[in-house]
């Protein structure tokens, strides 16, 4: 299903309720809430939200396990463009989780450790029983995670090559394309598939091309996004300018 909001505030505040809900709901249960979180501008808001229900309405990240979509590689974690960087600065820091709960793919890794460290991510969010929701943001490529055009339906965790659009759209950052990384550790789509809950969100008229490819155009690995229309449990998540295309 595809929901359009009339601006990113209002559907970063639903989506971080829809969080909220799973954490309070499983909390009460005496479970725990596996999330599967993005980094970059499209989620910002939705971090903002959680930190003020944490800081005004009590809800608790105590129990709750997080694993994030992708690193840069080679990236520093304490590094300012670092999505470790990103995640204490637009929510770990400002909320009661337990760091020891964090996942974020390790950019630090010697290249002949990334494939086990990589099977090893995989099996971590298996055995804590499945991502309950996965948020995603949309690259102009059509990437999900850092899954670039090419990418397979089954793909898992895995080492890839950034494409140039996606590389150029993070030169800001990095003061400049040459010095953003080449490459990146990112979940594959087969990983973000099997969240019991997927919600890909977009905002700004920047995404409305995409966007249409990934929600009207025909499934292929060319928009890795367009593979989410054979999800039963995904939903699209828009502001009016990101669903401008839609027919
Ligand atoms: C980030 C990620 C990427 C971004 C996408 C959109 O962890 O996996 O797929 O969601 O590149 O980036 P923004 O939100 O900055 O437009």
């Amino acid at each position: 299903p595809v929901s359009i909001y009339k601006d990113e505030m209002t559907a970063s505040i639903k989506v971080a309720n829809r969080i909220a809900v799973v954490i309070k709901e499983k909390d009460a249960k005496g479970e725990k809430t596996v999330l599967g979180l993005a980094t970059g501008a499209t989620p910002v808001n939705v971090y903002k939200e959680l930190i003020r229900l944490h800081k005004e309405e009590g809800l608790s990240f105590k129990k709750v396990i997080t694993f994030n979509l992708d690193e840069y590689y080679p990236m520093k974690p304490d590094a300012t463009q670092s999505y470790v960087a990103f995640m204490k600065e637009n929510l770990f820091d400002h909320v009661d989780i337990d760091m020891m709960n964090v996942h974020i793919p390790n950019g630090e890794l010697a290249e002949e450790q990334i494939f086990d460290f990589c099977a090893n991510y995989e099996k971590k969010i298996t055995a804590h029983g499945g991502l309950d929701i996965q948020i995603l943001g949309i690259g102009r490529t059509g990437h999900i995670g850092f899954n670039e055009p090419g990418s397979a339906p089954n793909s898992g965790t895995r080492l890839v090559t950034l494409n140039d659009l996606t590389r150029r759209d993070a030169s800001r950052d990095f003061g400049g394309k040459e010095n953003v990384p080449k490459k990146a550790i990112t979940m594959g789509v087969g990983t973000i598939f099997k969240a019991k809950q997927i919600i890909l969100m977009a905002w700004n008229q920047k995404k409305a091309s995409i966007v249409k490819k990934a929600v009207e155009g025909g499934i292929s690995a060319d928009v890795p996004a367009t593979y989410l229309q054979l999800s039963d449990n995904v939903e699209f998540i828009l502001d009016i300018d990101a669903a401008s295309n839609l027919t």
